[in-house]
């Protein structure tokens, strides 16, 4: 007997169960595929709007799509565990990067572990050198810069993350002296990242040639390292460090093999994520100018007249810290996230096979009204004290994620933005060029479409009177 789209006859044969309803539309064979690839936000609301938290989508490659929207399917996603879903089949595309056995890829309580690894790296001690390195590479950056021009915020984000993040997980000497060739693998390598990765991994295509030698090479550059360590007995302050003095339950230490694709697995989710967000802060900022007044008053009173940032000033920058969260609410990178369902489940009076996909999509469940007043507005003080509009609502804010594989560099990446910011803020200021900044869907991580320019020109500092 045939199913209909919103009946499905369960692991238990004798009870149906009611599916998720289905979102009219789509096209034979294809579905939603197409608006999902041009429109993902427009279609994710028409679902919403007609079927409230929980509905399905027609997609090619997998028997039920189910999208779960608001706090309380948020919750519910986010809370399901590994043995319940799945991380490995949406994240496949990224096995022959971070290899095989590493990170999604791996079973999941070597996954465990090998995330684990992961907090001793972001620890206190940790993430004072890392801020350190960020007030550097900025200053660095941008003092390269001349009295007025015009500069892509896009490239620009993408580019000082790559500083900023080669130089967390290998070091500054490797920061120093090769990360032009790192910029240039790390390239390669997300260049082999398109639909055809999901599907054919391994075809012997142009593309995934280069993506696989450029795997190799920065293999032998970190192989390189953690000889160069080993034999002079010295210890840095990086991530790469973290994997060299870590071990498995087992007792066994990491191949080098791991310890590459352990550090990719962070470049992936750290860099694109930071560097887009740097550039809708800005654009966002210069639209708000107000804004741009309350955040220099800010600097002006944590800093007065000094430069030499710390741990602490970048920590107090509390409306800085805001302005960051609600860009990342409105622009979230990641716009959406996946798991395949292994056992069934039921929320919300419906029910959700195995084999099913489910979805949540931080851009457009941040803007749900009754979650953010006036969702469409940038207003950084919605996440202040007295509104608190993200603690009032519990994984309404997803943009970081939630529950077990929340984002591991929430601290990392906020103090990351705040350190360029602030120096941005304290230097410049910018006038945006384009008619229009618009979410580009064409890539993974979502960004503003390029062109992305901004004409920036050097602020006058206060004049230093010298002492006589
Ligand atoms: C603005 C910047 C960033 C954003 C928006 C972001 C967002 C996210 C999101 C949404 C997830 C969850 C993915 C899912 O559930 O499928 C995630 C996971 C993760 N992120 Fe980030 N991220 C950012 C920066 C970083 C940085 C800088 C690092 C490392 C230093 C990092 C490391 C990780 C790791 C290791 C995970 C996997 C956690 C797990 O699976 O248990 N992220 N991130």
């Amino acid at each position: 007997m045939q199913t209909t789209p919103t009946e499905s006859k369960s692991a238990t044969p004798s009870t149906s169960r009611k599916l998720p309803p289905m979102l009219p539309g789509g096209l034979p064979l294809l579905g939603h595929a197409v608006e999902l690839r041009r429109r993902p936000v427009e279609l994710f609301q028409r679902g919403r709007d007609r079927f409230g938290d929980m509905f399905s989508l027609k997609l090619p490659g997998t028997p039920q799509a189910v999208m779960m929207s608001g706090p309380k399917a948020h919750q519910r996603f986010f809370r399901l565990s590994d043995d319940d879903v799945s991380m490995r089949e949406v994240y496949k595309l990224m096995t022959p990067i971070f290899g095989k056995g590493i990170a999604y890829d791996a079973e999941p309580e070597i996954m465990r572990e090998q995330l684990a690894f992961f907090h001793d790296a972001l620890r206190e001690a940790r993430l004072r050198t890392y801020a350190a390195g960020f007030v550097e590479e900025a200053e660095d950056y941008f003092g390269k810069w001349g009295d007025e021009g015009v500069v892509d915020l896009y490239k620009v984000g993408n580019e000082l993350t790559i500083y900023t993040s080669s130089r967390s997980l290998l070091g500054p000497s490797f920061r120093k002296n090769l990360s032009d060739e790192f910029a240039k693998l790390y390239y390669d390598m997300e260049a082999g990242l398109n639909l055809l990765a999901f599907f054919a991994p391994q075809l012997p295509i142009p593309a995934f040639r280069k993506r696989d030698k450029s795997r190799a090479r920065l293999g032998e550059l970190v192989s390189a390292i953690v000889r160069e360590r080993r034999t002079k007995g010295a210890s840095e302050e990086d991530f790469l460090q973290t994997l060299m003095d870590a071990t498995y339950k087992d007792g066994r230490i990491l191949s080098d093999d791991e310890m590459t694709g352990l550090l990719l697995a962070i470049m992936f989710a750290g860099h694109h994520t930071s560097g887009v967000t740097f550039a809708w802060t800005g654009i966002l900022l210069n639209q708000n100018p107000q804004w741009l007044a309350k955040l220099r008053a800010e600097q002006d009173t944590i800093l007065g007249d000094r430069d030499d940032l710390t741990l602490e000033d970048l920590r107090a920058m509390s409306g800085l810290e805001n302005a960051v969260k609600e860009t990342l609410r409105l622009y979230p990178p990641i716009i959406m996230m996946m798991r395949k369902v292994m056992k069934g489940f039921e929320h919300g009076g419906y029910w959700v096979p195995e084999e099913s996909m489910i979805m949540t999509s931080p851009a457009m469940a941040h803007r749900i009204p009754e979650v953010f007043r006036d969702p469409n507005r940038f207003d950084p003080d919605r996440f202040g004290p007295e509104r608190d509009e993200d603690k009032k609502n519990p994984m309404g804010w997803i943009s970081f994620g939630g529950g077990r594989h929340r984002c591991m560099g929430i601290v990392f990446a906020q103090l990351q933005l705040r350190a360029i910011w602030s120096h941005l803020l304290r230097n410049f200021d910018f006038e945006l060029l384009e008619p229009m900044y618009e979410p580009d869907y064409d890539r993974l991580l979502v960004g503003p479409r390029m062109p992305c320019r901004a004409r920036y020109r050097r602020r006058k500092r206060r004049a230093v009177v010298p002492v006589a």
